[in-house]
């Protein structure tokens, strides 16, 4: 699987064993192209080469094993082996600072390493969500330090986990600098996507971000709701299920629930920055949103002394079903448990972490159980009759 510096490649994707990167660089791969990865995490390469996927995403085993076997998979750490690519892909973003600002330098870090090797009849494609204007920026980037290299934009709009699912059956967004950028953009995506969309960069831009940031929204609606309709003493999940039944204008209501992750808030904050932070229904869900832990830990807190009290928290990704713990609301929730005196342990089916209990012994030790990610495993956990549970998902069996 190692590159051979000499050889050409369709398309290279830069950051492609990453969790955007590789469900891409397989679909290409297997769609016929002649693919590279380039990547400078050894380990995941690594795990690559021997046949197993560096996470977990629906259909990746078996995919990685099907593109082995077609040889047109090749891995690099090398930034010089994109020279012999005649599209490559950055999956590199600009995530936000620490005063929610997009920052830059991730991605021109990653160019000034491919600046050396780039030639003027290549076409870069940036796929990772970046802040408005990014593609706009990249373009005078390259210019001003004499490339002519094309530049297009083509977000990415897959749900984590499912990624090769879905780059194969949702419309792709396309946009570039240039007709012949967009045009090689549009010769790729047209093997693999069913539908291109094509837009303006900025308008691509735009319509990765309002996507994200309207999830988080709806998402804060609903946990904004959740809070209020349990701070009467009501069972929110009981009352949605009631006010739903035969109303359809109430079916698009999400449950409540941790929104976090890498992407949504991110996504949203790029808005406020580019809004100059005044974005204030964007505002408002990070508010809810990140406030959610802290009205979970106040409610415990009314009813009962958290010092010394054993807590266990089931699930610590960001979401079900996955195995990615960046940003995830469940350690803010551990450690504002902590902060009270209780004795919190952890536990996920995914996660791997040497400190996590299974999630038979955290139910068996612990007198208060806090579903963190509703993963399936849970339903058929069995919760002894004591045990005080907080289960926004209703995951855990009645
Ligand atoms: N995971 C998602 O669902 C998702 C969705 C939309 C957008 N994004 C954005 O896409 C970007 C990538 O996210 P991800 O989840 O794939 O992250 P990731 O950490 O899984 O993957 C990034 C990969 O890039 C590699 N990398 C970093 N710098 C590099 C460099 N200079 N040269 C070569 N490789 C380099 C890393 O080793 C890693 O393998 C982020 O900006 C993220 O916010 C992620």
């Amino acid at each position: 699987m190692k590159e051979d510096p000499s050889d050409n490649y369709d398309v290279c994707v830069v950051g492609g064993a990453g969790r955007v990167g590789l469900p891409l660089a397989l679909v290409l791969a297997d769609s016929g192209f002649k693919t590279l990865i380039l990547d400078i995490n050894k380990s995941s390469l690594e795990k690559i080469a021997a046949g197993t996927m560096p996470f977990r995403e629906e259909g990746g085993d078996a995919l990685l094993k099907k593109v082995h076997a077609s040889d047109r998979l090749k891995l690099s750490t090398e930034a010089r082996s994109a020279a012999g690519a005649a599209l490559i892909v950055l999956t590199i973003g600009t995530p936000v600072d620490e005063f929610h600002n997009p920052n830059f330098s991730v991605l021109t870090r990653c160019l000034d390493e491919l600046l050396p090797h780039l030639r003027d009849d290549q076409t870069i494609i940036l796929r990772s969500t970046v802040a408005p204007g990014t593609t706009n920026y990249i373009e005078g980037y390259l210019r001003s330090r004499g490339k002519k290299t094309g530049l297009a934009f083509c977000p990415e709009r897959v749900v984590q986990g499912r990624g090769i699912e879905e780059i194969r059956t949702l419309p792709q967004l396309i946009s570039g600098t240039s007709p012949e950028a967009l045009a090689a953009a549009k010769k790729l995506f047209c093997k693999i996507a069913p539908e291109v969309v094509e837009m303006t960069p900025l308008e691509a831009e735009f319509a990765k971000l309002v996507c994200n940031a309207f999830r988080y929204m709806q998402f804060a609606a609903t946990n904004q709701l959740y809070m209020v309709v349990e701070s009467a003493g009501l069972d929110y999940a009981e009352l949605l299920s009631k006010m739903k039944r035969g109303y359809p204008r109430m079916d698009s209501i999400p449950g409540p629930g941790f929104a976090a992750g890498p992407c949504l808030m991110k996504d949203t904050m790029q808005l406020f920055a580019f809004q100059k932070h005044n974005f204030v229904l964007g505002q408002m869900a990070t508010t809810v949103n990140e406030g959610l832990p802290n009205f979970i830990v106040e409610q415990l807190a009314r009813r009962f002394d958290l010092r010394k009290k054993r807590i266990g928290i089931l699930g610590m990704t960001f979401k079900a079903e996955s195995d990615d713990i960046r940003d995830s609301l469940s350690y803010k929730l551990g450690k504002l448990l902590r902060f009270h005196g209780a004795n919190v342990s952890y536990s996920d089916e995914y996660a791997k972490d040497p400190t996590f209990i299974t999630k038979e012994d955290l139910v068996a030790s612990n007198e208060v159980v806090i579903v963190g990610a509703a993963h399936n495993a849970y339903r058929q956990l069995r919760i002894p009759a004591k045990t005080e549970v907080v289960d926004l998902w209703n995951v855990l069996p009645a």
